[in-house]
């Protein structure tokens, strides 16, 4: 009954409008679709995500993978029971035959993989987050936090902020709905606040929905986001978090850092006084993505204030998990699929985070499609974060939206931040 028909591959054009993979499945109960994010700031250690080179789209092209999943994988998983979802990620592992996926591409294997997924529910009558329950072994769903990027800068905009992500976090929220209010009305004040100080410029948008304001250090966003904050009438119940994406500024040895060269020891320093000095309680790769000792120091001191996510540093990958647990290098993960290819891979990795004793935040990628399945993701898990940009762009709303129906619909909880 639930028998994979048929498989087919489309290439589509992410929110940057750059191509992606579409795959479309379909089984007696119908034909569902999931679609592939791509990040901007990747990490060196993430599967790979296969693009066609040449003149065609800059070279960014994803026809080799739509034909990888139309010509190979599709006769391959032909028939197959959609609700077998390792026994399917296994023999994509195994059909491309490298560490990093880049013989199928991680790109076409990911698409394949989670409309796989939503096959699954679809057969089984139920949605998508029971079904991810089901795999993940969850006992209970639960909203995630949303974490809202509302200043972007790094790889994301044309300003020069080194730090890429600066996130309102409403830790006060009793429902997703209510968080997803107060997240809206910070975000206008903000606007109200920028386009005055500004000028009108300052309130251009970033590719994951922030502004993009000419600022001069990363002291300036913060406290423009703590006087946000305040005037919306959310003191206290909004904190802070930022991802600095310090692999992106890192080179030969140093940070290059508003405009100086600066040591793994300076920039621990310069992180400590922050966190003490400000409500941060999330601090996303704030080293770059080999520097396991800067990583272990600083956990080692904010460690209990505020959680050190590893996003490069880790990749969503097992492995690269498991070695930062042994180092203590972080205390909690950023969970993107396509960083490792597999939904599977992505549960074990969720797995191995959390017998660590980690806190989880569910991640979507700068480069985004209208595909919520992150928002179900975070929800069956019950990891309670999910970040997903800020509070305007179609793709990132796609996902907010769809916690607001699962809230509604299903009566859920929201997570509470521990
Ligand atoms: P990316 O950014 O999707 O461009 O990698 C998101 C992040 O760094 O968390
Ligand atoms: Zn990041």
């Amino acid at each position: 009954m639930s028998k994979l028909l048929s498989l087919h591959a489309r290439e589509i054009l992410d929110s940057r409008g750059n191509p992606t993979i579409e795959v479309a499945a379909t089984t007696q109960y119908g034909v569902v679709q999931a679609s592939v994010p791509s990040g901007a700031s990747t990490g060196k250690y993430e599967a790979c995500e296969l693009r066609d080179g040449g003149k065609r789209y800059n070279g960014l092209g994803v026809l080799h993978a739509v034909k990888n999943v139309n010509q190979i994988i599709a006769r391959k998983l032909k028939g197959v029971d959609v609700t077998k979802q390792v026994a399917i990620d296994q023999l994509l592992c195994k059909l491309d035959k490298t560490n990093d996926k880049h013989r199928l591409g991680a790109n076409a294997i990911l698409g394949v993989s989670l409309a796989c997924a939503k096959a699954a529910a679809l057969c089984n009558g139920i949605p998508i987050f029971k079904h991810v329950m089901s795999l993940s072994g969850a006992k209970k769903p639960l909203l995630p936090i949303p974490v809202f990027n509302v200043i972007n800068g790094g790889a994301h905009a044309g300003n020069d902020l080194d730090f890429q992500e600066f996130m309102l976090i409403p830790v006060g929220a009793k429902t997703f709905g209510e968080a997803l209010q107060m997240g809206a009305q910070t975000y206008h004040m903000l606007k109200n606040m920028l386009r005055e100080s500004y000028g009108k410029t300052a309130i251009n948008l970033g590719d994951e929905g922030g502004f993009a304001p000419q600022l001069k250090d990363h002291r300036e966003p913060i406290k423009l986001l703590l006087a946000a904050i305040e005037h919306a009438g959310y003191d206290g119940k909004i904190k802070l978090g930022i991802d600095c994406a310090a692999s992106q500024f890192y080179q030969k040895g140093l940070y290059h850092f508003e405009g100086r060269g600066v040591s793994s020891e300076a920039l621990k320093n310069l992180y400590t006084d922050l966190v003490e000095e400000f409500p941060i309680v999330s601090l996303e790769d704030p080293f770059s993505e080999d520097d396991l000792d800067g990583f272990a120091d600083l956990t080692q001191i904010i460690g209990k204030k505020c959680q050190v996510v590893g996003d490069d540093l880790l990749t969503t990958s097992v492995q690269r998990i498991h070695k930062a647990v042994q180092k203590r290098a972080c205390n909690a993960l950023l969970l993107k699929p396509n960083q490792v290819g597999t939904l599977t891979e992505a549960l074990e990795a969720y797995q191995v985070a959390s017998k660590a004793n980690w806190k989880v935040m569910a991640s979507h990628r700068s480069g985004e499609t209208n595909d919520p399945f992150i928002a179900h993701l975070a929800t069956g898990i019950g990891c309670g974060q999910l970040k997903a940009g800020a509070l305007a762009r179609g793709e990132r709303v796609a996902k907010y939206n769809e916690l607001l129906y699962l809230e509604e619909c299903y009566h859920l909880r929201l997570a509470s931040w521990r």
